[in-house]
Parts: C-alpha cells; sequence; structure tokens
C-alpha cells in the first residue's frame, strides 16, 4: 500500500492535465525548452540511455528529446491511464521503449537491484509529491542509478526562500482561480484539493543541499521561473 498522499487525479482526470499542458499553464513550454537547448549540446554522438521518473503520459518531454541521440527510454509512472497514452506520444522516439507502472520510489529501487545504469535521468513535476527526506533519499538513489558522467535532469515546482508550504500554496492556487479559464470550477476544486493534499515543492537551496548530500559532484539551476514558480537543476553525477 502506498503511504504518500496521492489523490489519484492523474488516473481519473488526466484530460484535465492535458488541458494545463494545451494552456501552457505551468510554463513547460519554457523550462522544456531550456531542457532541450541542454540535452542538445550535452548529448554528441554516443546514444544514451534515459530514465524518465513521473513521465505521465510523456507528451511534453517525447516533443523535445525526438531529436536527440537516445537508445532507450524507460518511463516510471503511477498511472496506467497517463502510461496508456504515453505509449502513443512516445512512438515519436527512435529508440527502444519501457513502460513501468509503479510507484516511482520502489520502481527505482528495484532498478538498483537489476544492475541497469542510464546516462541521463530526467524527473518532470513529479518528485513534489515526495516527503523532503524522500526526495533527499530518491536523490541517491537516483545518483547510484547513473553512469559515469550521468546527469540527473530535475524540473520541479519550488517553493521560494523562506516561504512556507501555506504561503506557496496560497500564491501557486491564486491563478487557478482567476486565470486557468480552461478549467471549469469543477476541475479547479479537483485541481486545488490535489495540490492542497499532495504537493510537498522544497526551495531551491534544500535541492541544492540534497544534491551535495546525495554525493552528486555539482548541481547547477539551469532556469528559475518564479512566475511559474518552477526550476531545472542539472546534477552531475
Ligand atoms: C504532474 S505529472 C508530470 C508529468 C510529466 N512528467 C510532466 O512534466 O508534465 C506527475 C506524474 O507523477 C506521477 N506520480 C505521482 N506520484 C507517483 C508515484 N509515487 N510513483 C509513480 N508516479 C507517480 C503521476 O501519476 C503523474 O503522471
Amino acid at each position: 500500500m502506498l503511504e504518500r498522499p496521492y489523490n489519484h487525479i492523474f488516473d481519473a482526470h488526466w484530460q484535465l492535465y492535458q488541458t494545463i499542458l494545451r494552456e501552457d499553464y505551468m510554463g513547460h513550454q519554457s523550462i522544456y525548452s531550456v531542457l532541450k537547448q541542454f540535452l542538445t549540446s550535452y548529448i554528441e554522438s554516443t546514444p544514451v540511455a534515459f530514465l524518465d521518473i513521473g513521465s505521465g503520459d510523456a507528451q511534453v518531454i517525447a516533443e523535445h528529446i525526438k531529436d536527440i541521440n537516445i537508445t532507450s527510454y524507460t518511463a516510471i509512472d503511477l498511472s496506467a491511464d497517463a502510461l496508456a497514452f504515453a505509449t502513443h506520444n512516445l512512438a515519436l522516439l527512435n529508440c527502444e521503449l519501457e513502460l513501468l507502472n509503479c510507484d516511482f520510489v520502489q520502481g527505482v529501487t528495484d532498478l538498483i537491484e537489476t544492475d541497469r545504469r542510464f546516462d541521463i535521468i530526467f524527473t518532470g513535476f513529479a518528485l513534489h509529491h515526495l516527503s523532503d527526506s524522500d526526495k533527499a533519499s530518491m536523490f541517491k538513489n537516483l545518483r547510484q542509478l547513473l553512469n559515469n558522467n550521468g546527469i540527473l535532469l530535475y524540473i520541479d515546482v519550488c517553493r521560494r526562500e523562506g516561504e512556507s508550504r501555506n504561503e506557496y500554496l496560497e500564491r501557486y492556487l491564486a491563478p487557478t482561480w482567476s486565470h486557468w479559464q480552461a478549467l471549469d470550477d469543477a476541475q479547479t476544486e479537483l485541481l486545488n484539493q490535489h495540490v492542497r493534499s499532495s504537493d510537498f515543492p522544497a526551495t531551491r537551496s534544500l535541492l541544492e543541499s540534497m544534491a551535495v548530500q546525495a554525493g552528486f559532484a555539482s548541481c547547477d539551476c539551469l532556469l528559475q521561473d518564479d512566475e511559474h514558480a518552477n526550476i531545472l537543476l542539472a546534477m552531475h553525477g
């Protein structure tokens, strides 16, 4: 049984998330563009093994890595509905695909035991569902899953320095009522319940200190977008 809060918004309501992506309410387009630029310059001729933690339907990542030299793409996600869409979206990639429908903490532990290693580990808007101590353990486990010269690319929502979780929730959720107009009131209420019960974003400085504690050689901030409360970190293994 999962002990982490997770109210299955992504199982029954994937369409709601697709609307958020279509309207770019979470700022995917700008932060994934920076990710793409980074990957394009970082990955040269040798093809890479790519692991995506909390892939969802992989719609945005597939668009942004389709021209990158990838030998295999492995996704972990708890939502079977999202992975069903992912199969379709990932047809863009010309590589081996593996979709693992399980909890990402368990999935990562299982992969460590199989001795599988990856060149790029990516996670987008997913690890904020973990408590800070579970995020720190996850970073340690993900580092173990990296090949030499591998890199962890982390996109997620984040709190401002000194901002409490409650202050963050009020700031993040206010525009969902005033500006996210493609969602009806029932969808906005559902989204608010999900965020209030399941989102535990860290601050940038906390994430950076977790990266150091996990043994990463460096942690570079490639983008911090305060308007959308999101961040992109590159952690070198
Ligand atoms: C906000 S979506 C992010 C999807 C995509 N990566 C993106 O950047 O838009 C979060 C995803 O994390 C998945 N997720 C949340 N908790 C999980 C867990 N404990 N194990 C596996 N997947 C989980 C959800 O099912 C959902 O697909």
